[in-house]
């Protein structure tokens, strides 16, 4: 074994010893660093001949970015939608890497069970029966991938053509249909080779980010029988709008559709009675989407996808043909279900979470992020400074600046650079039926009134600093 290994190998108590000390440091100072922050470190070219060993580079790494890294797991990120890492989340994780099993097949490990139960958990949480089957990707845009595969396979048998076997041109277009897809959706498409034209943006409910049904149904019908998808959204970016999903399910009654839910964090309202009745209807869904690393708080990256035509699913993503693959088991190995061959035993820091804190902890982390934002949007709403675009749904704030509308653009890029240098929080820009505007979005488990105190002072304080 080369030196270097050799000598990690019976040092590896201390470099386990000492990552745990930069783990501690790192996480007991979260909520002092800068929650996000613009840097560059310079970086080293040359890849020397000769290693340090794990504890020198744990050196340099600290040396060179720690100062660098920001603090979004921490309780004053409401970037994008990002979830921070609970403890049992933590701990998930750190096993995952050590025990470092690949859940591709099945019957060599006890692996693919955690994973099995772990889906069904979610399931349970999520309000999503027992017809679905369930794997973990590594993100909302891979299951919504995975969904849209399925669904393109499904609308090609409805047409008498195997897709995974013919190719997409046998049948040609796809139509999909939805009101506000979010972005990831066309990337998706794209990398189908479906094409990212092949979405049909359809008019939304008056003031609304939800679809408008009545146009939802002309668009179906003028397909004329022919089999489309309908991409529907729980849960949208700007104003976490969520589409009638009982009324979507009705219609499939009369038309032939492939019906997609991208409920990628939106389907975190499953878990509070409050907000349970925004997800009414998600079991008409064909394929699910949603995010583990946004509200369940797990370390990115991790995502469910739910189907519940796992024959179709198995077109799709059948590795066929290698018999050194092959493991007598009981269900199908994973390896014959989603985009990778070889996973990262990525179901277990949900298991873990699941087990650590269950229904209760997570109704309590959806409810409280929920009502730190509508307390964040009355604050806004009351402010002279800032203006709420949007009512508060669910768990993100939509709100603009006041300036005339050709400059809002710039002015809200200014704010928030001198916001995210003033390091008490972190803000994205986003855009509200054409008008530019700020988001707010609350999802970490550590976020506490204290943090909405500091978060208003912060807005409050650079708006007036940057009005000077
Ligand atoms: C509604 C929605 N769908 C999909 C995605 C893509 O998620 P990911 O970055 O995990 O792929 C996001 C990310 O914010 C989202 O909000």
């Amino acid at each position: 074994m080369e030196q270097q290994l050799l000598r990690d190998k019976t040092q590896t108590p201390v470099i386990l010893e000492e990552t745990l000390k930069e783990s501690l440091a790192f996480l007991a100072n979260l909520s002092d660093r800068p929650a996000g922050l613009r840097t560059a470190p310079p970086i080293e070219d040359h890849l020397a001949e000769e290693g340090v060993g794990s504890l020198a580079a744990l050196s340099s790494f600290q040396e060179q970015f720690s100062a660098g890294l920001s603090g979004s797991p921490g309780p004053r990120y409401l970037g994008f939608v990002t979830g921070g890492s609970t403890p049992a989340g933590i701990a998930g994780d750190w096993l995952t890497s050590v025990i470092d099993q690949n859940v591709a097949s099945a019957g060599d490990s006890s692996a693919s069970q955690v994973e099995y139960q772990a889906v069904n958990w979610l399931k349970a949480l999520f309000g999503i029966d027992d017809t679905y089957s369930g794997t973990f990707v590594s993100g909302a845009t891979m299951s919504s991938f995975t969904g849209l595969a399925i669904g393109r396979q499904w609308v090609g048998q409805e047409l008498g053509v195997d897709i995974g076997h013919e190719g997409l041109a046998a049948i040609g277009l796809i139509p999909v249909l939805s009101g506000c897809a979010h972005s990831s959706v066309f990337k998706a498409l794209s990398m189908l080779g479906m094409g990212r034209s092949s979405v049909q943006r359809l008019p939304l409910q008056e003031g609304r980010e939800a679809v408008d049904l009545a146009a939802l149904r002309k668009a179906l019908a003028a397909q004329k029988g022919r089999p489309c998808i309908v991409v529907a959204n729980s849960g949208t970016v700007n104003s976490v709008d969520f589409d009638d999903l009982q009324a979507i399910g009705q219609l499939k009654k009369e038309f032939p559709f492939w019906l997609h839910v991208d409920a990628a964090f939106g389907g975190f309202a499953a878990c509070s009675p409050q907000y349970a009745h925004f997800m009414e209807g998600i079991n008409a869904a064909d394929s699910i989407t949603i995010d583990l690393h946004k509200m369940l708080n797990v370390p990115y990256d991790s995502a469910i996808q739910l189907t519940r035509h796992s024959e179709l699913q198995q077109a799709v993503f059948q590795n066929s043909g290698a018999r050194y693959l092959e493991v007598d088991a009981a269900e199908v190995p994973f390896v014959h279900l989603t985009p990778e061959n070889s996973r990262r035993f990525r179901a277990l820091p949900t298991w873990f979470s699941l087990k650590a804190y269950g229904r209760a902890g997570f109704r309590d982390l959806v409810e409280r992020n929920v009502t730190l934002a509508k307390q964040l949007g009355d604050w806004i709403d009351r402010s002279t400074h800032f203006t709420l675009l949007s009512p508060v749904h669910f768990n993100v704030v939509c709100f603009t600046l006041d300036a005339p509308q050709h400059e809002l653009a710039a002015r809200i890029n200014q704010f928030l650079s001198a916001l995210t240098h003033d390091g008490r929080v972190f803000l994205t820009p986003s855009e509200w039926k054409g008008t530019p505007c700020i988001r707010a979005a609350f999802s970490n488990w550590q976020t506490q009134e204290s943090d909405l105190f500091i978060i208003q002072q912060a807005l409050q304080e650079v708006m007036l600093s940057y009005q000077q």
